[in-house]
């Protein structure tokens, strides 16, 4: 089964080209953001702790992000692979994510990093935000969580690259030429 990671910044397209990967070969996919926005639509007690973190750009705890990733990954096991889509996000939850697929018998298969100028990012969501109308899509929570991402986040980077399980794509102003590329990785697994 192939477990792979797509991490970037918001708005670098981990939604976007999951769903690219999902058509082409059959993977289910875990967005942790999907899963928490869905908690908050439920009015899940859940949901009620995830959204004041998620409105002021901030992550949830580690602890909580873990039992529940733990907790979808074992609904899903069984199939031909699954994406992993913000998740993990910090160092705790990387070295979470290692422990939860060795206790299953399987590992991290390659980890997709999203490259994307900030121009660019802050372009598409607030173009996102007239669409979609997501509470954290307004420009000072998306500064914030640029920040959020760039200090917990980024040091995945390393974190991967020492796994060897490491891909870098940079967006060159063409959206079908980086999804080609992508299934041209995955293809390879
Ligand atoms: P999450 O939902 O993961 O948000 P994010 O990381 O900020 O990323 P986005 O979903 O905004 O962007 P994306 O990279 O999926 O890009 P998309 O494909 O949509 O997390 C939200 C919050 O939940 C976090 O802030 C945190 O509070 C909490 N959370 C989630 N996971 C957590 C965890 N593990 N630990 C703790 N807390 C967690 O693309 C963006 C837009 O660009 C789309 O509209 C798309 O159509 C458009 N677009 C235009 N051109 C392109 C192109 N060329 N490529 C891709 N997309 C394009
Ligand atoms: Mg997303």
């Amino acid at each position: 089964m192939h477990n792979i990671i797509i991490f970037g910044a918001p708005g670098s397209g981990k939604g976007t080209y999951s769903a690219a990967l999902v058509e082409r070969f059959g993977y289910s996919h875990i967005s942790t953001g999907d899963v928490l926005r869905a908690e908050i639509q439920a009015g899940s007690q859940l949901g009620r702790i995830a959204a004041g973190y998620i409105e002021q750009g901030m992550l949830i705890p580690d602890d909580l992000m873990i039992d529940i990733l733990a907790s979808v990954y074992d609904s899903m096991r069984g199939g031909k692979g699954v994406i992993f889509d913000g998740f993990p996000r910090t160092i705790v939850q990387a070295g979470a994510l290692k422990r939860i697929l060795a206790e299953r018998g399987e590992k991290v298969s390659v980890a997709l990093n999203l490259i994307v100028s900030e121009d660019v990012l802050m372009q598409r969501l607030l173009g996102r935000a007239l669409s979609e109308g997501r509470t954290d899509d307004n420009e000072e929570t998306i500064r914030k969580r640029f920040t959020v991402y760039d200090t917990q986040t980024r040091p995945l980077v390393e974190w991967f690259r020492n796994e060897g399980v490491l891909a870098e794509f940079t967006f060159r102003g063409d959206k079908d030429r980086m999804i080609d590329e992508i299934i041209e990785r995955v293809e390879n697994l």
